[in-house]
């Protein structure tokens, strides 16, 4: 029998396992956290097909990591699956701790079939919602799961006290083996079909066949508050989540409080987290929540609504619920309006230190295109840059090529803007702009602050892309549409409460300036938090280098480490 999830506390353990062990920690004092991860093909059946799917301890999704700011965490991970892994702790920022980050290639090799590694971490300076995956082609669509992190014990959260809080994990659900269809794909120079279905937490609702039984609910009492803690675990697709009748007070992104405001629905980006709060005020019924793709450019995206129910208590199941309304799949208005009002709390105890003197300003070109295959279908294959540049995977991790100086792995000449100056959002440019291919990554001294422009292009089409920077909360300093002007842009920069994240869209056919302190030395990634683009090479690293103090340089690597 597999086990579920074992947590240890200290010493004093309270057993509730019914299936397996499952322990919970009640010491609230207890300092380290230990989980054993396996990694297990299991067959899962949704929407009338059953498959085997890579999932942790058999559970989809799966167990929630639970720590407390200040905590230990130790995390076996035991591969008992055909597919080597790698397993992420997205937004955890993980000081001086590549080790513990989890990208492969990038910061570890893969755990191979029949092999173990423990991620170990301190949960330093943070707390809220964040997540964790597969770092490893595209086995995160089954390989994910929440970590929740608690305040130091005695600090209350920002907000009034929830009486209960909930996890809602959407998520992209295909009828197929995915790693199959992206090889296929691969092979013939085409995307992957698009999912089947979006989940939340694991279940597509009755909106899809055979999805009745698929279907999460949660139940409310009459009058009370409740704190949702909502995760974008999906590949390819940012999402508007709504509730019927219910509006929402988000308070948290990306494990950082906001000032609070209230809003109908919400937009969230792959990678993205967001708390809100939400008071069971309403007429006593079944109330569905939805999860729907925001696309404002003519791609095709699996636009059908995943569904859960909110339900009063009392309210026999036999109610039909009511659907909420989402904004229309390519709402540019609502989207800029909502991210417009995410600013952080910014108070004494939770300030936004934002970097006000930039050493450093990086621009960065967003570019997809096509190149030659003879072999592929259309004699093209989709590829992706940035800077000009698709990144190539190297065959070891690249940050133990950096710690142990090992030559030939990488390039640390990134450049901090593209080759030529060109009308990057102006009429659809099909060239390629003579992009090139390397593991090229960029060289940052310990303790610069930088500036990073990321600019959308019209190369191929213009799209929203969500990037996710490893090992850093950067602040989002300002958007705009169009073409970013160095000029005259910069004056109307948010430097006193901006967004404080991990994960950022660049707006369809615009940019983000974002700004961060590179005071974690190590090796981190930078990609775009869609899947398919991550694939075709969009995607760069940085490699910060050890400060002189005593606590500015790289940790020496665990004695587990997977070798390649
Ligand atoms: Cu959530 Cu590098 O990813």
């Amino acid at each position: 029998m597999a086990r579920q999830c074992t947590f240890y506390s200290g010493s004093i353990l309270l057993f509730l396992g019914f299936i397996g062990f499952v322990f919970l920690p009640i010491d609230a004092e207890a300092a380290v956290k230990k989980y054993q991860f396996d990694i297990q093909v299991k067959n899962v059946s949704r929407l009338c097909h059953a498959k085997p799917i890579v999932t942790v301890n058999g559970m989809f999704p799966g167990p929630t990591i639970y720590a407390r700011e200040g905590d230990r965490v130790l995390v076996n991970v035991t591969n008992y699956a055909q597919y080597n892994m790698s397993i992420h702790w997205h937004g955890l920022k993980q000081f001086r701790n590549g080790w513990a980050d989890g990208p492969a290639y990038i910061t570890q090799c893969p755990i191979k079939s029949g092999n173990s590694y423990t991620y170990d971490f301190n949960v330093t300076g943070q707390r809220g919602t964040l997540w964790w995956h597969a770092h490893i082609f595209w086995l995160r669509a089954t390989v994910y799961g929440a970590i929740v992190i608690m305040p130091k014990e005695g600090t209350p959260f920002p907000f009034p006290q929830p009486y209960s809080e909930v996890n809602l994990l959407l998520g992209e659900w295909w009828n197929t083996d995915v790693e199959e269809a992206v090889k296929q794909a691969n092979k013939l120079g085409m995307p992957p079909a698009m999912s089947d279905a979006h989940t939340i937490n694991g279940k597509p609702g009755p909106l899809f066949p055979c999805s009745e039984k698929h279907t999460f609910a949660m139940e409310v009492e009459w009058g009370k508050t409740y704190l949702l803690r909502i995760i974008n675990a999906a590949l390819n697709d940012e999402l508007f989540f709504a509730i019927a009748g219910h509006n929402m007070t988000i308070v948290e992104i990306d494990a950082v409080y906001t000032k609070p405001f209230t809003t109908q629905a919400l937009l969230i980006a792959p990678g993205q987290t967001t708390n809100v709060l939400v008071r069971a005020d309403r007429t006593p019924a079944r109330y569905f929540m939805g999860a729907r793709p925001f696309m404002d450019v003519p791609i095709p995206v699996d636009n059908k609504t995943a569904t859960a129910i909110l339900q009063y208590k009392g309210i026999p199941n036999t109610v039909t619920p009511i659907l909420p309304q989402l904004p229309p799949p390519n709402d540019t208005e609502f989207a800029s309006s909502y991210n417009d009002k995410l600013r952080s709390l910014n108070t004494p105890t939770f300030p936004a230190n934002v970097p006000i003197k930039v050493d450093r300003h990086l621009f960065y070109t967003i570019g997809l295109g096509q190149n030659p295959c003879p072999s592929c279908l259309n004699g093209t294959q989709l590829t992706a840059s940035l800077n000009n540049i698709t990144f190539v995977m190297p065959r070891i991790g690249l940050l133990q090529a950096h710690y142990f100086n090992i030559k030939g792995v990488f390039r640390a000449d990134f450049p901090d803007r593209p080759p030529a100056v060109f009308n990057y959002t102006g009429a659809p440019l099909t060239a390629n702009l003579g992009t090139s291919s390397g593991t090229r990554l960029s060289r940052v001294a310990f303790n610069k602050s930088i500036e990073l422009v990321l600019q959308d292009t019209n190369l191929l089409t213009v799209e929203s892309h969500p990037f996710h920077l490893h090992g850093y909360n950067f602040f989002v300093v300002g958007r705009g549409i169009g073409n970013f002007d160095p000029a005259k842009d910069p004056a109307m920069f948010n430097l006193v409460d901006p967004p404080e994240r991990n994960t950022i869209g660049v707006p369809t056919g615009g940019w983000t300036a974002i700004r961060f302190r590179a005071d974690n030395p190590g090796v981190w990634f930078m990609h775009c938090h869609l899947e398919l683009h991550t694939s075709w090479g969009l995607k760069m690293a940085f490699v910060v280098e050890d400060g002189k103090g005593p606590n500015q340089s790289v940790l020496p690597p665990p004695k587990d480490l997977p070798p390649c």
